[in-house]
């Protein structure tokens, strides 16, 4: 199997109160293959969200490294500028977040749109993309809305479709299915499965749902600033 991402040792610390120091990551090491759906878990505060956004590179750990194989190069994102990290999340990779922060000003259509159109695209072609990208997660007529109208598994989708937009090739989801009900969250992991057949999109998943869980090929476990077990799923 081949690896898109590995993370070895990774320490990150916070300052709380402008004293206390918490460790949260002591040590986190992690592969993960192109194409598997790994999943995250543990219990509130171990860190999930942190160690995400550290392997997807909007945040950097104290200590240790994420390395990416991407079109058959190494990358090792600690030698790298904030704008070509930057420019590799462009083009690379997809953030699915715990808020999903789309923008409330914005309509659904929009807000797909946006990352095609800071890249550079024309606002019509982006828009076109949009549309078509949005029909592809089950998303539609409803392209006019915002997202104060939208349902939490509409609001979801549109979340998932402005991840996808540049094509990455791993996508970070934070709790994808946190606010939805079953039905919302068998068709989020239904759209996980597609995407990966049909775009063979990578995709890491932080979750508290047992559901989403048993649809990963692997399970880390976290506790205490570390994962202690790797489970595969029989499938
Ligand atoms: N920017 C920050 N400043 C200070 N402390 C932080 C910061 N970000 C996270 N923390 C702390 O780090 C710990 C881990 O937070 P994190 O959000 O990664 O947990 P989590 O596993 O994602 O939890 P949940 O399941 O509730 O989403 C928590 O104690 C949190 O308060
Ligand atoms: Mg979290």
């Amino acid at each position: 199997m081949e690896r898109i991402l590995e993370a070895k040792n990774i320490w990150k610390s916070f300052q709380k109160d402008g004293k206390n120091k918490i460790e949260v990551l002591k040590g986190v090491s992690l592969e993960v293959f192109r194409g598997e759906f790994f999943c995250l878990m543990g219990p509130s505060g171990v860190g999930k969200t942190t160690l995400l956004h550290i392997l997807g590179t909007p945040d950097k750990p104290d200590k240790g490294s994420v390395r990416y194989f991407l079109d058959g190069k190494e990358i090792e994102t600690q030698n790298k500028s904030n704008d070509e990290l930057a420019k590799l999340r462009n083009q690379k990779i997809g953030f699915v977040f715990q808020f999903h922060h789309l923008l409330p000003e914005f309509t659904a259509l929009e807000n797909v749109a946006l990352p095609l159109i800071i890249a550079g695209e024309k606002e019509k072609v982006a828009l076109a993309k949009a549309k078509e990208l949005l029909t592809t997660v089950g998303f539609e007529q409803r392209f006019e809305n915002k997202p104060a109208e939208l349902s939490g598994g509409e609001q979801q989708r549109v979340a998932f479709a402005r991840a996808l937009i540049n094509r990455p090739e791993i996508v970070f989801a934070d709790e994808p299915t946190g606010n939805l009900d079953s039905k919302n969250t068998e068709q989020i992991l239904d759209l996980i499965s597609r995407l990966r057949k049909e775009f063979s999109i990578t995709f890491v998943v932080a979750t508290h749902s047992s559901k989403v869980a048993s649809a990963a090929e692997r399970i880390a476990r976290m506790k205490d600033g570390v994962i202690f077990e790797i489970s595969t799923n029989e499938v």
